[in-house]
């Protein structure tokens, strides 16, 4: 099990990984402080910070100033916002970029930004010189309670998301809560979902605890969010010291995931839906699927629709008007995604609220009858 740690208003999770274990500080105050944190894990004087344009704006100077501080110069690598920056071509550009700033096995990369950011800093940091250390300092919710926690890195191809990665664990993560400020609120509350799943998976009591303070984590409540962070990080901090390789139970931490990314896959991972949006709906289908194939009792799905509704998550494909998504499209995405096992697709189902299994005895046609009622419930 996970550790936790309460030193005033920053909270330590740990995630135990033998000699690959580290911690996650959650908090406010951390980017401005990142250089008291940083400074033991680095090997040299100097790192290299890899963040995208639209984070830099707000955290690269308070970060650098930290570092400063404590006498390690820093330079930066700004990519591209957004999740299509998740692929080949930019892979090789920072791998290059990395190189021509003279790195050496000793340097230690810090990826500053959302879960772009921190999956492909990470899969460079996997794979440069054959594996250097890194450091998250994430700065969405999603990437705080689950992109940043666990060493998944990776990239998207043509034939779906995260086909291409290593695990490749951080060093340390610093989840600020300063950040969740500066994030536009389409992205905190696509974030939001990615903290509900841990509810839905293991949690009952964390879900009844966001269905009383879910507004107050996405009306920017410090303590509310910290909680929240917390538990997700802890959740995931113990499946993850479990299973790294995700051989079996880290899987759950997929629910939603294989609708999700099928609906991803249709838009091309554009804007049209951010991950955590898919995960939104995903979750609702993969309540709703457990419903109709009887496993789960009636009524879940509606509770999840009701909170989600409560909290301005999008739980349907209404917003996404334009996409011309069939039942049948989906489903080949579903079969292109890695959740395949013995040429049958992997589904985390629910037996109840907090009671989420792992499956590959789903039929097509629920799968098929389940997202048709989705697309004719959001006028599709
Ligand atoms: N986001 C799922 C996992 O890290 O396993």
């Amino acid at each position: 099990m996970s550790a936790q740690i309460k030193t005033g208003q920053i909270e330590t999770v740990q995630v135990n990984l033998a000699e690959r274990s580290y911690s996650i500080h959650v908090g406010s105050g951390l980017i401005n402080t990142a250089g008291d944190y940083i400074a033991p894990y680095l090997k040299e004087a100097r790192t290299i910070i890899v963040t995208d344009s639209n984070v830099e704006k707000h955290w690269l100077a308070p970060l650098q100033n930290s570092l400063n501080s404590h006498g390690i110069s820093s330079e930066a690598i700004v990519m591209e916002p957004g999740e299509k920056t998740k692929n080949f071509t930019n892979l090789e550009q920072l791998v290059c970029k990395l190189l021509n700033a003279q790195i050496e096995r000793n340097t230690v990369v810090i990826a500053l930004g959302g879960g772009v950011i921190g999956d492909l800093t990470g899969m460079a940091a996997a794979i440069i010189l054959r594996g250097i250390d890194f450091i998250q300092i994430p700065t969405s919710l999603l990437s705080q309670v689950d992109s940043s926690v666990g060493g998944k890195t990776g990239i998207n191809t043509p034939q779906g998301k995260n086909l291409a990665g290593a695990f490749h664990q951080p060093k340390l993560v610093l989840c600020d809560t300063d950040a969740l400020k500066t994030l536009p609120i389409r992205e905190l509350r696509a974030g939001y979902a990615e903290l509900v799943k841990y509810g839905l998976i293991a949690d009952a009591p964390f879900f009844d605890w966001l269905e009383k303070n879910g507004e107050r984590v996405l009306a920017g409540d410090q303590d509310a969010q910290r909680h929240a962070i917390v538990k997700s990080c802890q959740a995931k901090a113990d499946v993850v010291s479990e299973d790294e390789r995700e051989t079996g139970r880290r899987a759950l931490l997929n629910f939603g995931h294989t609708f999700g990314h099928a609906l991803e896959a249709e838009v091309g991972y554009s804007g049209t839906l951010l991950h955590g949006e898919a995960v939104a709906i995903g979750s609702v289908m993969a309540l709703s699927i457990s419903e109709r194939i009887g496993i789960c009792p009636a009524g879940r799905a509606d509770r999840l629709r009701a909170h989600f509704a409560k909290t301005n998550i999008g739980y349907n494909l209404h917003g996404n008007a334009g996409t011309d998504w069939a039942a049948e499209k989906l489903l080949d995405h579903m079969r292109l995604d890695k959740k395949v096992a013995d040429a049958k697709l992997v589904f985390i189902l629910a037996r109840d609220i907090g009671d989420a299994f792992i499956t590959n005895e789903v039929n097509d046609s629920d799968i098929l009858a389940t997202l048709n009622e989705a697309l004719e419930q959001s006028g599709n």
